[in-house]
């Protein structure tokens, strides 16, 4: 998949472990997310997350991408291709600068990234977010996201799973 695609503004390629201090600033900033989603960011959970894959799945439907603008960070996504169904897209993991944020520009890279997908034949998008999590729960549903119904239990917090169409 293209990824360069993804976005008309930001420079969008695959993060690796060099650019492992830049995503530790951009989460650093965001300290409500790991409220609701413990422990705090460490250097270890970003290689750790950088690596991480569902039941069944290998790294080459595995895109763990930075949004660019010049030469600064400005969101991070966790992206798994073809999950949980061959038409469905993954989100695991979506944010953005502190800096930045409340100016739309989450909202923008989402529908972007939904139109590219929608190019490459995806049906859906499914995402979870930490139940009680305003920002996160706030933010999938303002852009079109609704609760499925399904919620799981995981290292002592509730998932809410959502999706879209599209
Ligand atoms: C959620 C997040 C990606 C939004 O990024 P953004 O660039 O600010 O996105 P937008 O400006 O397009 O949208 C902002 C929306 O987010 C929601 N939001 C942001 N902060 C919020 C807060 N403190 N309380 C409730 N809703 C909030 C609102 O719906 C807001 O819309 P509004 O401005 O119309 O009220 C960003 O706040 C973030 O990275 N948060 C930490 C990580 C996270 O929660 N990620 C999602 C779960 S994986």
């Amino acid at each position: 998949m293209d990824i360069s695609a993804f976005s008309d503004h930001y420079h969008v390629r695959c993060l690796n472990h060099t650019d492992i201090p830049a995503i530790m600033d951009l989460c650093r900033g965001n300290p409500l997310y790991y409220q609701y989603c413990r422990p705090f960011v460490s250097e270890k959970s970003i290689a750790r997350d950088m690596a991480a894959l569902p039941p069944g799945k290998d790294l080459s439907d595995k895109y763990y991408i930075g949004y660019f603008d010049g030469s600064r960070l400005t969101a991070v996504m966790d992206l798994i291709l073809a999950f949980p169904d061959q038409q469905t897209a993954f989100i695991g993991f979506f944010m953005t600068d502190a800096s930045v944020q409340k100016k739309g520009i989450g909202s923008k890279i989402i529908e972007e990234l939904c139109i590219n997908l929608k190019k490459y034949g995806y049906l859906s998008v499914r995402l979870g977010w930490v139940k009680g999590n305003p920002q996160a729960e706030h933010f999938w549903k303002k852009n079109g996201f609704t609760e499925t119904g399904v919620t799981y239990d995981t290292d002592g917090y509730t998932v809410v799973v959502a999706h879209k169409d599209l």
